[in-house]
């Protein structure tokens, strides 16, 4: 069994086109004053026409295989965390396999909504750490903008499309790294949840792709209470104390989600860093791109102890815990 798997490399991928939050009141009836107060968003960046899902990955693979200083070729395994795949089949993990030439090791995708970054996390560590892989891409990749309804002012100036990948290694890219890496991650579901945030088509069911729904206020009250208890399990279980925790990188679903989880945690504002301002929520892939962006910014430096905590339809919730 390896002890640990490190981190060797972020980066991301935001697609071009910026929507402004005046840009959305032009088409539906809302206003850039209340969603800035109800959510922080701002703007979102949204996909251009036949740019997909796994062109958003690819780009930030790219962009985590530079940062690793490794080659497509090193990698074993691609996890890709999507709910809004290319196809139905293959997985949107084999599309960019193709696309980055890599003949060997498996690719799959992981299905978890909002959490789906930190069950691929889960996954990939359990696969490194059992001798399976060892090198393996973990990609958070997504085009919201397609499943949603645009007449729903409820839902849709809440999302927006990107991508960010992690490298994950059994071993570290350099010997004062040993040591260092996922310390440990916590996942959960509950399946009674199903209706209060949901798509409502699918190939089994309807043979239609289906639109975003959502019940905000129900998502909410569960969301900051799973959020806080799944980052106090997660760092108990590898007896850290929260106040040991230098950065926390949550999803990035509302600001005032991560507010009111920081009250409750009694973090520092300064600790948590936010990009919902700029991304809006981008599901599976906002907790790598907001880890990527404090990582480039200088914020977030090798040796700090980083949090990351998700919570999304089914529901599903959960947080890892890194020394980076
Ligand atoms: O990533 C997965 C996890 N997702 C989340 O965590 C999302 C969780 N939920 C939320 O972030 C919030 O619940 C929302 C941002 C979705 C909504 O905020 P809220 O403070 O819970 O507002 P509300 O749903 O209670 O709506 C308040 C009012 C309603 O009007 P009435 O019924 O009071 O007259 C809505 O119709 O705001 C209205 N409203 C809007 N008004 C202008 C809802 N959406 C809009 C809008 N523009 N876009």
């Amino acid at each position: 069994m390896i002890e640990h798997t490190y981190i060797r490399g972020v980066g991301s991928y935001l697609p071009a086109r910026v929507l402004t939050n005046e840009q959305l009141s032009e088409t539906v009836d809302t206003s850039d004053e209340w969603i800035r107060a109800r959510t922080g968003i701002m703007q979102r960046h949204i996909a251009a026409e036949g740019q997909n899902t796994s062109d958003l990955g690819y780009r930030a693979a790219c962009e985590a295989l530079d940062d690793a200083g490794m080659e497509a070729g090193d990698i074993d395994l691609i996890v890709v965390a999507t709910s809004t795949p290319d196809l139905t089949f293959p997985s949107t993990a084999t599309i960019i396999q193709e696309r980055l030439g890599i003949r060997n090791g498996a690719a799959f995708d992981v299905q978890a909504v909002c959490t789906g970054f930190i069950y691929a996390l889960t996954v990939a560590d359990a696969m490194i750490r059992t001798g399976k892989n060892s090198n393996v891409l973990v990609i958070g990749a997504e085009t919201f903008s397609r499943i949603l309804d645009w007449n729903d002012r409820t839902t849709c100036v809440l999302f927006g499309d990107g991508a960010g990948a992690m490298v994950l290694s059994s071993t570290p890219s350099k010997a004062e790294n040993a040591g260092k890496g996922i310390m440990n991650t916590f996942i959960r579901s509950d399946g009674r949840h199903k209706d209060l945030l949901y798509v409502d088509g699918g190939p089994s069911s309807t043979q239609t792709v289906g639109k975003l729904r959502m019940a905000g206020n129900q998502v909410f009250r569960h969301a900051v209470k799973e959020l806080s208890d799944s980052m106090v399990q997660c760092a108990a279980g590898v007896d850290i104390a929260i106040p040991d925790i230098d950065w926390f990188v949550p999803h990035q679903a509302n600001q005032r989600i991560l507010e009111a989880v920081a009250k409750r945690l009694d973090l520092r504002r300064g600790q948590v860093v936010s990009t919902v301002a700029y991304h809006a929520n981008t599901s599976a892939a906002s907790i790598p791109l907001a880890l990527d962006v404090a990582i480039r910014d200088g914020r977030i430096k090798r040796g700090h102890k980083i949090m990351l905590e998700a919570f999304g339809g089914g529901f599903t919730w959960g947080a890892a815990l890194l020394d980076y």
